[in-house]
């Protein structure tokens, strides 16, 4: 049986956020929208999929002793009544409910993600020192530290000064050109865990183990820029084999795999 409850809108916040209220005003979901954050999955990569503009990341969230009792679709319906975003985009644990509810409301798997932690404490110094210093003939590591402005682009980052900040880029550079590269940003002192994106490498640039050697040199810079930290968090397409291996090879491990699901307004994606 349905429960009663309301869904309202939450305008105090400024953003497109709804609560579904119970007697006593007790909170059994929320829903929210996000716009698509340029820190992202697709952060930074040249060959990331365009991203629709208006498109929106929906985030919902039922308490567990309220689930199955349809308010997670209650929630759904108000958002899709009350904001109009071309897209809603939102991402699923594997084999998580949240699965069954996508699917159940006409999402589409777009795509699938794997996330993935690698901790210093795995990898060895010398072993990863040997990999930085590899001769990339006709390339040159150069690095860049600083706080991250928004949708910034490698180019203008890496030419810009260096200065103390919470990113760490190290790129590989070709004739002043970049060719590959990957950053990492790191939360408050107290956050052991950095955020890894990429390593990407610019088409003409593949096959040369350019990946595997901008990121070792990165997990070796970040730590000398931030020794509080102990362990990086990255994801990335499950369908990319050689995204997989690199990460694979310098010793990153399976955290959880997530799947993104989209619906397009206007019908059932
Ligand atoms: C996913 C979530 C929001 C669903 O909330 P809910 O209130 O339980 O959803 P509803 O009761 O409206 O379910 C609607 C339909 O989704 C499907 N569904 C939801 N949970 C399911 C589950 N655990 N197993 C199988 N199907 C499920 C069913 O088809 C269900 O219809 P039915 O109960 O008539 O069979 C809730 O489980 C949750 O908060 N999960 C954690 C966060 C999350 O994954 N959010 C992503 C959602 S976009």
């Amino acid at each position: 049986m349905e429960p009663l409850l309301d869904i309202v809108a939450a305008p105090e916040s400024g953003a497109p956020r709804w609560r579904a209220l119970a007697q006593r005003g007790v909170v059994a979901g929320v829903a929210g929208l996000w716009p698509i954050s340029p820190l992202g999955l697709d952060f930074l990569l040249p060959i990331a999929p365009a991203t629709e503009p208006g498109a929106a990341e929906l985030r919902l969230y039922v308490q567990p002793e309220w689930r199955r009792r349809g308010v997670g679709s209650r929630l759904l319906t108000a958002v899709r009544e009350q904001a109009t975003p071309p897209r809603l985009v939102t991402k699923v644990a594997v084999g998580s409910p949240g699965q069954a509810f996508c699917r159940r409301h006409g999402f589409r798997h777009t795509r699938s993600w794997r996330h993935e932690l690698l901790t210093y404490c795995d990898v060895h110094q010398a072993w990863l020192g040997e990999l930085v210093d590899a001769e990339h003939p006709g390339y040159r590591l150069t690095h860049w530290t600083g706080d991250l402005f928004a949708a910034p682009r490698v180019e203008d980052l890496i030419r810009s000064p260096s200065r103390p900040g919470n990113a760490v880029l190290t790129a590989a550079d070709a004739d002043g050109e970049v060719a590959a590269y990957a950053l990492a940003v790191v939360g408050a002192p107290s956050d052991p865990r950095a955020h890894q994106y990429g390593p990407a490498v610019l088409p003409g640039h593949r096959g040369r183990r350019l990946s595997r050697w901008v990121n070792a040199a990165l997990i070796q810079r970040l730590r000398e820029v931030h020794p509080h930290v102990d362990e990086i968090e990255t994801a990335g397409a499950e369908d990319d084999p050689r995204l997989v291996a690199t990460r694979e090879h310098l010793g990153f491990r399976t955290l959880r795999r997530v799947h993104i699901y989209e619906l397009s307004e206007g019908g059932r994606s």
